[in-house]
Formats: C-alpha cells, structure tokens, sequence
C-alpha cells in the first residue's frame, strides 16, 4: 500500500494522495543532490506529476512545454530530467552535447508505446499530403517523421498554424486529437492511441463528485475522454491548470489528471481546496486504498534514484546523430510557433 496524505474530508470524495516523504529521509538525499547539482554543474527538471520530494528539489517544475523550454534554454551542462523517457529525450534531441539523464530508464508512456515509428511510416505512405502534428509524447524516431510537435498546452494554436492545404493527421492521442479538432474546427485524422490513466477517469464517477462538491470548478486533462471533458469548467494542460486555480475566484475544485499536480496546487494555492477525480467506482472500493489516478510511470522516479543518476551519470539518454538531426527540426517548428503572440500564430 503506498504513503498517502490528508483524506480527503467529504463523504464519497474520500480520495487520499501521496504525501511527501518525511524530512528526516528527504533533507540529507536533497543535501547530497545539491553538492552533486552544484559539482556537476547540472540543471534539475520536473513534471507536474513527479513525487512531492522530488518536486521540491527541482529547479523547475513544469508541463512539457514548460520543461522542453527549460530544455531549449539551460546553459547547464547536465540535465537531470525527473518526468518519463520521452521527456527526456526531447532535452536531449535540444541538447545533442550534454547530458542528459533520466532516474529509472523504464519510465515510459502509453501513448509513445501506442506509435511505433514503422507503423506511422506505413500510415503516413497511404496519403502524400499528410500533415503530421504529433504530440509530445511519443519516441524521437517518431518525432522524426514528424511535421511539427505540440503539447496538450499548444496543440490548438499549433493546429491552428498547420498549413490549410494539407490533410492533418494528428498522432499518437485520439483524445487530445478530437478535443482539438472540437476547439479549431478542423478535420484530422487520429491515431487510435491513449493515455492509460487519463482513460480511467468516469462521466459517473465524476457526477458524484459534483453532487457532493456543487460550488467546486472542475479541471479536465485533454487526454480524458469527451464524456469527462464535457463536465469540465476548464480543460487544459498541467500547466495551465495552476494558473487556472491560482486566477478563479472559487475555492475547491476537482482535478482530473494525475494525482501528482496536487502538491504544486497546494503549495501555490494554500487557501484553496483540492480534489483528485476518482479513477474507480468510489462506491466499490475500499476506504483506505488510494483511488485517485496515478502513472505508473512517472511514479518510477524517486529521490534516491535523482541521487543515483548524478553520482553514476546514468541511465543516460542516447540518440543516433540522424534522427537527432531529424527530430529537432519539428520540435523547433513547435517552440517558434509557440512563442509566437497570438495574433501571428495562424
Ligand atoms: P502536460 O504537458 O499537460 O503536463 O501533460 C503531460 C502528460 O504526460 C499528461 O499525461
Ligand atoms: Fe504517458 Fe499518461 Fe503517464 Fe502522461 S500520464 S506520461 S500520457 S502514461
């Protein structure tokens, strides 16, 4: 059974998450990763959804368009990525001389492992005007077939610039595709691909919440279902989720994405409430089960593995030089697109 926090305190949202690790065990592991962060002259980078200790020893903490900025802009000469296998590879893909590791080398995704590079190549042959707009998540040798990259908190202004004459096809997501399709009006085709936990999340489960929590805004991960999404006060990435509940004048609110958000919530937002969405039937469980959605993946990371992976500077990232070549090229297109003003995005 894993650390869990706070119950929550209401009758079915009775929905625990993880606490941090006690500090008698966190401080002396955070001293030794800031000597090494220090020797190694390195960088630490983290996911919304990485372990509170480990939150709190990273540099930066962010969605994945905030941490392949990061990733674009570090003058560090190691990058320690705390977040999952395809992450990581980007900040390499955009810093072919560094360094560049990952705590537990088997953090993967559901939606790279839903793409494989030869079966995209196969798709993409059936149709010479295809223009391929290919989430973040996914391996490099995907990247590299790619047009253009997009996260969940640029993919619809990413869309919206993708040229008109061409047919879109969007990989590897079929969610984050048919909520963006919904958000631009454009047609796309969709790769069948999905994350694992975000698909856990229940319309039923959800309503419940609702009834118990009717003044609580709910807070939806594009990577949901439509049935979810359309319960959602606001859909949108990680990121904007904690400029969301820092800005809305409510109090409590209903977040619907990996558990491990709550931590930056709590601690950015201290005089508001939050509530992870069960992933279960809430009625069927037992009450002292954690029932609010982790990855498996990203919860691969621990404190001690950052420690390990600066010490031995390993698992490291490793890219062949040609699909570096390749896969940077869209990775780029999506950072200028980006950081275009709005106005110019189309
Ligand atoms: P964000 O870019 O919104 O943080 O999403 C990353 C992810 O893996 C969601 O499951
Ligand atoms: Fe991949 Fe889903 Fe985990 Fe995000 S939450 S890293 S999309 S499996």
């Amino acid at each position: 059974m894993i650390d869990v926090d706070d119950v929550q305190p209401t009758g079915l949202a009775r929905l625990p998450w993880r606490k941090p690790m006690p500090p008698e065990q966190s401080e002396p592991l955070a001293q030794e990763i800031l000597t090494l962060k220090k020797k190694l002259n390195a960088v630490i980078l983290a996911h919304n959804y990485q372990v509170p200790e480990i939150q709190d020893v990273a540099d930066f903490v962010g969605d994945s368009l905030g941490l392949s900025q990061q990733a674009a802009g570090t003058d560090a000469d190691v990058i320690v990525f705390c977040g999952v296998h395809f992450m990581a590879e980007t900040a390499k893909i955009l810093n072919p001389d560094k360094i560049v590791v990952l705590p537990d080398k088997d953090a993967g995704c559901s939606l790279e492992q839903s793409c494989p590079a030869p079966k995209l190549a196969k798709l993409q042959a059936t149709n010479p005007n295809f223009y391929t707009v290919t989430y973040i998540n996914c391996s490099a040798e995907v990247k590299a077939l790619s047009d253009v990259i997009c996260t969940s908190g640029n993919a619809v202004k990413i869309v919206n610039a993708s040229p008109k004459d061409r047919d879109l096809l969007f990989v590897p997501d079929e969610n984050l595709g048919a909520w963006v399709m919904e958000q631009t009006g454009q047609p796309m085709t969709l790769w069948r691909g999905n994350c694992y936990a975000h698909v856990e999340f229940r319309r039923d489960n959800l309503l419940r919440l609702r009834k118990e929590l009717p003044d609580a805004k709910i807070v939806v991960h594009p990577e949901s279902l439509r049935e979810v999404r359309d319960l959602a006060d606001e859909v949108c990435s990680t990121e904007k989720m904690i400029a969301y509940c820092k800005t809305n004048l409510a109090k409590r609110f209903v977040i619907v994405t990996e558990s491990g958000i709550i931590h930056r919530l709590k601690k950015e937002c201290p005089d508001k409430e939050f509530f992870c969405a069960p992933v279960f039937d809430v009625m069927k469980m037992p009450t002292d089960n954690c029932r609010c959605s982790e990855c498996k993946y990203m919860k691969m990371n621990t404190l001690e593995k950052v420690r390990d992976c600066m010490k031995n500077l390993a698992p490291r990232i490793e890219l062949p030089a040609d699909i570096i070549r390749r896969a940077r090229l869209p990775i780029e297109r999506m950072l200028e697109i980006s950081a275009r003003p709005l106005e110019n995005a189309g």
